[in-house]
């Protein structure tokens, strides 16, 4: 009897892994209703498990108002897009402040079981907002401010609208120069011309960050 309340015991710290987890996600947002769809279909989909996992992440969280085009997806397309809002490596807006180029394909959850899907497109305006989207498409979910954030391990930003991913995916169309088809009428925000100078301005992203060198530094951009 003893033996089978102790295996019991054995096989639920086995299942529960959040228990063990450094961070967990749900938790960090528990408070916060303004993302209460996104952390139910994050909870739903069990990537919300996956991501506590990770030795750092960064999520990219939408809020109740821009949820239900995810939510709306069916449930195998639900996971692959939730998974893809998850980056493998922590980022606030400091930190991508100080990347040398001013765009950047970063690897996702999403990466573990799809690597020609699991990556977003970061990229960094003339105006110096930050932008996401997937490879291919228009880079129109905007960085809006850090909800939670514990340098250097998680954080938790909000973004404009969900990231989805290309119709038809399943092969994206990444070529340089070419756009994803199946365009929903998004247009690419205006101005931005790649040789232009860095201003390091991020307006209503929280941690502003002014990096005058690393825009100096900045070699040509990638792709
Ligand atoms: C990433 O986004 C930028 C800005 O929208 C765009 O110029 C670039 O072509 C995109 N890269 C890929 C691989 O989609």
């Amino acid at each position: 009897m003893a033996s089978k309340i102790l295996l019991s015991l054995l096989v639920l710290a086995a299942v529960s892994p959040a228990a063990l987890a450094a961070f967990d996600v749900i938790q960090m947002l528990v408070d916060k209703p303004q993302y209460a769809g996104f952390s139910k279909v994050l909870e739903q989909t069990k990537v919300a498990g996956e991501a506590n996992q990770l030795k750092a992440a960064s999520l990219l969280v939408v809020p109740e108002k821009t949820v239900k085009s995810l939510v709306a997806l069916p449930a195998d397309k639900l996971r692959q897009a939730v998974a893809n809002h998850v980056l493998l490596s922590y980022f606030d807006p400091i930190k991508l402040d100080e990347m040398k180029t001013r765009t950047a394909l970063l690897p996702t959850l999403l990466s573990n079981t799809d690597k020609a899907l699991g990556v977003l497109n970061y990229s960094k305006a003339d105006d110096g907002q930050m932008y996401f989207g997937a490879p291919g498409a228009p880079c129109v979910a905007k960085l809006v401010k850090v909800v939670a954030a514990r340098p250097y391990t998680v954080s938790i930003m909000e973004i404009s609208e969900p990231i989805l991913l290309p119709l038809g995916s399943g092969k994206p169309d990444a070529a340089p120069g070419r756009r994803g088809k199946g365009g929903k009428g998004k247009i690419k925000p205006a101005g931005l011309d790649e040789s232009s100078e860095v201003t390091g301005k991020t307006d209503d992203a929280a941690g502003k960050a002014e990096s005058p060198e690393s825009a100096a530094a900045a070699p040509s951009p990638a792709s």
